[in-house]
C-alpha cells in the first residue's frame, strides 16, 4: 500500500490533527479488520461507575489490554467482560499508526474501539487510567464525522471544537495528554463508509511504564 505524505497540524500545544491520515482504501481495510474483531469480541454496553448509567457508545477492544467501565470503575482488563476471552490481536494497520504517530519507543498496549450510533455522544473527560502519561493517545476515526471538543486540563476551562472526519487521526500528547475532551455529536449521514451509519473511533494507548 502506498501512503501519501501526511500533514500534521498542531491545533494546541500537544494536540496534533492529521487530516486524511487513512485514505479510502486504508479506511476500508481497517473497517474490515474491525468487523473481524467484532466477530469474537462483540461490542458491549459500558455503564458508568457507581450509578450504572449506560454510556451512549458501545465498545470493545483489541490488543493485550482493553479499557472498560462498569459499576466497579474504569480500568484495563486483559479479557472481554462478556465472553471472558482475551482481546483479539491489534491489526498491523493499527500498530503502524502508533509507530507513525505515537513518537514513543514502546508498543501500544490497548486499542479501545468505540462505536457511536448517530445519536451517541461522549461527555468531556480525561484519559487518565494509564500509568505512563509520557506516552500519547493516538486516535483514528472511521465513518460519520463528529464534532470533537477539546479543552484544557481543568474541566471548567475554555474549549474549542472541530470536526473529525473518516480517516482522520489525532494525537493527544505532551501538554494535551491530560486535556479534557469529548464528542458533542455525530453528523449522521456524512460518510458512506459504514453501511449501518455511525462512527467508529479507535484510541491507541500505552498503559504501563516502559
Ligand atoms: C474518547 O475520548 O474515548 C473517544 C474520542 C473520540 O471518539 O474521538
Ligand atoms: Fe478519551
Amino acid at each position: 500500500m502506498t501512503s501519501a505524505p501526511v500533514q500534521k497540524i498542531c491545533l494546541a500545544p500537544g494536540l496534533l490533527y492529521i487530516p486524511a491520515y487513512l485514505g479510502r482504501d486504508a479506511q476500508a481495510e481497517l473497517l474490515q479488520k474491525i468487523r473481524a474483531i467484532l466477530q469474537t469480541a462483540p461490542l458491549f454496553q459500558p455503564v458508568m461507575p457507581k450509578t450504572g448509567t449506560p454510556l451512549t457508545v458501545r465498545m470493545t477492544n483489541c490488543g493485550p489490554l482493553g479499557w472498560l467501565s462498569d459499576r466497579a470503575g474504569y480500568r484495563y482488563e486483559s479479557r472481554h467482560p462478556v465472553t471472558g476471552q482475551p482481546w483479539p490481536a491489534m491489526p498491523e494497520i493499527v500498530r503502524r499508526a502508533w509507530r507513525d504517530l505515537g513518537d514513543y519507543a514502546g508498543e501500544a498496549e490497548a486499542c479501545l474501539i468505540n462505536y457511536y450510533a448517530p445519536e451517541a455522544r461522549m461527555g468531556l473527560h480525561q484519559d487518565r487510567d494509564e500509568a505512563d502519561f509520557s506516552a500519547p493517545v493516538v486516535s483514528l476515526s472511521l465513518g460519520d464525522s463528529c464534532l470533537f471538543r477539546f479543552g484544557g486540563t481543568t474541566r471548567r476551562g475554555p474549549t474549542q471544537s472541530f470536526k473529525l472526519h473518516s480517516g482522520d487521526a489525532m494525537v493527544l500528547g505532551g501538554p494535551a495528554r491530560l486535556a479534557f475532551h469529548g464528542v458533542d455529536r455525530i453528523l449522521g449521514g456524512s460518510s458512506s463508509l459504514l453501511s449501518e451509519g455511525g462512527r467508529f473511533n479507535l484510541t491507541l494507548r500505552r498503559v504501563s511504564v516502559g
